[in-house]
């Protein structure tokens, strides 16, 4: 949401930078009537269904129904939250948005990256140099390639004290700024201070935009821990942040799935195998944040941890925390004992692939797998108390055929009938079927839905080009025939404002960027664009169909109380009831009663 004060600033920045300059950077534009047209960035295709108007200063795909501003553009783009996509566009158009409490610490954060980038490239350097021999030896051995060790940057920090210390004061970088990167301790008498990766591989961890926020330090051989990462810096966290998102967002967006898996190496090591959307976890368990950074890239996540104990129990731990953020969920059991980087080693690329393609399983089925895994012999107890542990997840589920499916996997698989699954799933949850997944992300891949303009849409469009018609359409029949809440929200945030229809939709889209709203929008406003003189028409017939219904109806009252006084065989309210209907058709015709 954007804050109060930047409002004049949004629309300064809106003002210096056009948009068919901005999405050109990433999607090749060619004009073709008023509008551009391009590949869709958001989503794959053949042919061009992504538009953009530079007198509108919108996008729109008729593919994916992704739309909005430079702001949920750059959002959408590089999964950016609002507050992030301003501060690179205002960069760009040279305006100041900064507040002035914020500013040390950006300077701060800024100070940091500038020397992690400085040590991300002088451990790649040392890697690569006679002192990395080793290092590269051990990273050959595990089948990592030239190629992997230039797109990850991977380095080596060499077994000594002073190394990147002496370096980094050597480039002219502030001490304390040092010691703020974490790369760089002091001593316990304070007096010194020493590098904190020695002799092992370093795995820059990088943000989006390749800047790096921090390390993880593999040891070379046997030393512990095997893993050392970057303290929690005001920059780095480990619970935020993804490992591989640099490399893995565009393939994660093509493909609308994203490969999660534990490692460092793993994530890799995958990559190498040509399965580019994969991102790691940095050495904790999957937190919220992730799960949400992850879908603003995605909506469905194949979770591919080991195959141990702990990384099948982690497995259903991350598997509701991705559901809880509106994920969707796959997941893949590796054997036993194997990570999917044993696997690749010792399968082969083609055989770990058809691995991966045969052992796709819903979280349901997981569970349920899981659940009788634990369970050595059913006894009817047992069935039950399966039954029950997957009950609020298949209840949760969106349509009908895929709890139908579910449960007759459940009676295949605990051998019970499945009339007796559905009695027991009745009892509780009669009411609920309906889906709980809404699309939040602004990716709407329903074409049956979005095909084509509704009547809904028509009208506002009508409505926002002629003010005349949008009088007429207030005053004769009210706004609440729009069925969606979005329209009607959207008029009334609509009267709120000032400016041009154009300008309002701006300002409300930059008001929702994350909300599907943002597309809806943009779509309104394309077919604002469209020269259609069929649409007064249409509308002038939906605003008379509207009104005959609303005299129907108040007719239809008129008989029933008719006929109910009559009933009562009392005369001379009847009477008086019919020398007042002048009146009530009167107000009928005026319409405001629906
Ligand atoms: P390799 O042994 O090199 O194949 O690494 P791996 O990625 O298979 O390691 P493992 O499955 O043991 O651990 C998965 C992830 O957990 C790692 O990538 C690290 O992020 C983290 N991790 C593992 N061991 C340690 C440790 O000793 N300390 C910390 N902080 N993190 C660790
Ligand atoms: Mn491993």
């Amino acid at each position: 949401m954007a804050y109060l004060e930047d409002d004049q600033k949004i629309r300064q920045i809106q003002s210096q930078l056009d948009i068919v300059e901005l999405i050109s950077e990433s999607v090749q534009l060619s004009r073709k009537g008023n509008n551009y047209w391009g590949l869709c960035p958001f989503h794959g295709e053949k042919t061009a269904s992504f538009s953009v108007s530079r007198d509108k200063q919108m996008f729109y795909c008729f593919g994916c129904h992704i739309g909005g501003n430079i702001f949920t553009f750059l959002m959408k783009r590089d999964g950016l939250e609002f507050r992030e996509a301003l501060e690179i566009l205002a960069a760009k158009a040279g305006v100041d948005i900064s507040r002035p409490r914020d500013r040390g610490r950006i300077d701060q954060q800024k100070a940091i990256i500038s020397i992690n980038n400085a040590a991300a490239q002088f451990y790649h350097q040392k890697l690569l140099s006679a002192q990395g021999d080793d290092a590269r030896s051990y990273l050959s051995k595990r089948g990592i390639t030239q190629q992997t060790i230039e797109t990850y940057r991977l380095g080596y920090a060499e077994d000594n004290w002073q190394e990147l210390t002496n370096y980094l004061l050597g480039r002219g970088f502030n001490a304390e700024a040092i010691k703020s990167s974490g790369l760089v301790k002091r001593s316990d008498n304070q007096s010194r201070f020493y590098d904190l990766f020695r002799h092992r591989i370093i795995f820059p961890i990088m943000l989006y935009n390749q800047d790096v926020i921090g390390f993880g330090g593999r040891s070379l051989g046997d030393a512990m821990p095997k893993y050392l990462n970057t303290p929690e810096t005001e920059l780095f966290s480990k619970r935020k942040n993804l490992y591989g998102l640099a490399q893995a967002r565009e393939a994660i967006r093509q493909n609308n799935n994203a490969f999660l898996v534990e490692g460092y190496m793993d994530c890799i090591k995958l990559q190498q195998t040509g399965i580019m959307n994969v991102v790691a976890s940095l050495g904790t368990a999957l937190t919220e944040e992730q799960a949400r950074l992850l879908h603003r890239y995605t909506e469905k996540v194949t979770i591919l941890y080991d195959g141990d104990e702990a990384g099948q129990n982690a497995t259903l731990r991350a598997a509701i925390v991705l559901r809880e953020a509106q994920v969707k969920v796959e997941i893949i059991s590796l054997p036993p004992g194997q990570d999917p980087d044993d696997l690749i080693e010792s399968s082969g690329k083609k055989e770990f692939w058809h691995y991966i393609e045969n052992n796709v399983c819903s979280d349901i089925e997981f569970k349920l797998n899981r659940l009788i895994l634990a369970t050595p012999v059913l006894e009817l107890d047992d069935k039950i108390r399966i039954i029950n542990a997957l009950k609020e997840d298949i209840d949760n589920l969106g349509s009908i055929v895929e709890r139908d499916t579910y449960i007759k996997m459940l009676a295949r698989k605990l051998k019970v009938e499945e009339n007796l699954i559905y009695q027991e799933y009745r009892q509780v949850h009669r009411h609920k079927f309906s889906g709980r997944y809404r699309n939040n992300n602004g990716i709407n891949r329903d074409n049956i839905k979005y095909g084509k303009y509704g009547l809904q849409e028509k009208i506002l469009a009508a409505m926002l080009k002629s003010p005349d018609l949008y009088d007429k359409i207030k005053s004769r029949i009210g706004i609440k025939f729009f069925a969606d809440d979005v329209y009607q929200n959207f008029i009334r945030e609509y009267e709120r404002m000032d400016g041009t229809p154009e300008e309002k939709l701006h300002r409300m889209m930059t008001a929702h960027p994350n909300d599907s709203d943002a597309s809806a929008y943009a779509r309104i406003a394309m077919l604002m664009g469209e020269e259609n003189e069929d649409l007064y028409i249409e509308v002038e017939e939906f605003i008379m169909r509207v009104e005959k219904k609303k005299a129907e109806r108040e007719w239809q009252r008129i008989y029933e109380q008719v006929e109910t006084l009559a009933d009562q065989g009392n005369f001379q309210s009847i009477i008086r009831f019919v020398i007042n209907i002048d009146k009530t058709a009167h107000f009928a015709r005026e319409g405001d009663a629906l």
